[in-house]
């Protein structure tokens, strides 16, 4: 695998192997301090990010290499005109590995055409972002042990959100696995999750409005915000913005071993006064990102340690 664009490039093989490494990485942190020595990654961010970006540039920093990059397309000559696949061919020219955001899906694809070195997709419009798919799987293997007969619900805005779109495309190969997919009307999963994904492999889904009477049977439940910067219309996104709350009365109908996931950031989709619940595993889930780009970065990079 040269590049990651989209989270089926990995098989569930390929996905142990990240996890085992990033479980690596995790204790034996000193192991790996100089394993990407003289490495460069660039990060390409057209799109506002804290976590991806910075995420990406501490991983790189813990394996011992160095950094470059822009976090706003107005900071680089995209703002000029320049195309995406000159902008990566010429970040090709100083960098080993590139990362990148970008609100028109498919860029990251483009950009494998002419970088010359690998690329990785940062989160590409409301389409995929495979590496906050590898921190949601680690914390699910961390809080859970394994992928197979959890109950998932996806709570939020499913149709823009990418975040959402990964990590089904991922889960929908393990067994026993079941979705719940809680959204407004208007805000469901692309139908093309529904034909393509989860009927041809007979998976178990229910689309549904109501949070409360999914809660009870949930082992996962992944919170998402409403995706604003996605909306043509700042009437519609005022009104589906609030449709979810997660507030710790809402909780006293799940299990006790529920895991709270949020790929964040939040805005009001959970309650600060959840935080402190034992099963909130959202800002655990923030770590896992950076133990798993370590990971991913080892992988493309092909280090052997
Ligand atoms: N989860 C995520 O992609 O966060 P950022 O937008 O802050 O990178």
């Amino acid at each position: 695998m040269k590049n990651l664009i989209d989270i089926m490039q990995l098989s569930t093989d390929e996905l142990q192997e990240l996890i085992d490494r990033a479980m690596d990485i995790i204790a034996n942190p000193a192991k790996y301090a100089e394993a990407c020595h003289g490495k460069k990654l660039a990060t390409l961010f057209f799109e506002p990010s804290t976590r991806t970006r910075l995420s990406f540039e501490a991983a790189m920093y813990e394996l011992g290499g160095n950094v470059i990059g822009f976090s706003e397309a107005n900071s680089s000559s995209a703002a000029k005109g320049e195309s995406v696949a000159d902008t990566v061919r010429t970040v090709g020219c100083y960098a080993d590995i590139i990362a990148m955001r970008h609100p028109k899906e498919g860029a990251p694809l483009v950009a494998t055409r002419t970088a010359g070195v690998p690329v990785v997709n940062a989160g590409d419009g409301g389409h995929n972002h495979p590496t906050q798919t590898l921190a949601d799987l680690l914390t699910i293997y961390r809080e859970k042990g394994g992928f197979e007969n959890l109950t998932f619900g996806l709570c939020g805005d499913l149709k823009f959100g990418r975040t959402v779109h990964s990590l089904i495309s991922a889960m929908s190969r393990y067994k026993g696995v079941k979705f719940v997919l809680i959204s407004p009307e208007e805000l469901r999963v692309p139908r093309y999750i529904i034909t393509d994904l989860l009927e041809p492999k007979h998976i178990p889904y229910a689309e549904v409005t109501s949070l409360e009477a999914a809660m009870p049977d949930l082992d996962i439940l992944y919170m998402t915000r409403v995706q604003r910067e996605r909306f043509f219309n700042e009437a519609d996104y005022m009104r589906l913005k609030d449709t979810y709350i997660l507030t710790p009365d809402k909780l006293r109908a799940a299990k006790k071993d529920l895991a709270i996931l949020h790929p964040l950031p939040r805005v009001n989709e959970i309650s600060v006064a959840v935080d402190d619940d034992p099963r909130a595993c959202y800002f655990k889930q923030v770590l896992n990102g950076k133990y798993m780009r370590m990971a991913l970065i080892l992988k493309l990079l092909e280090v052997n340690v």
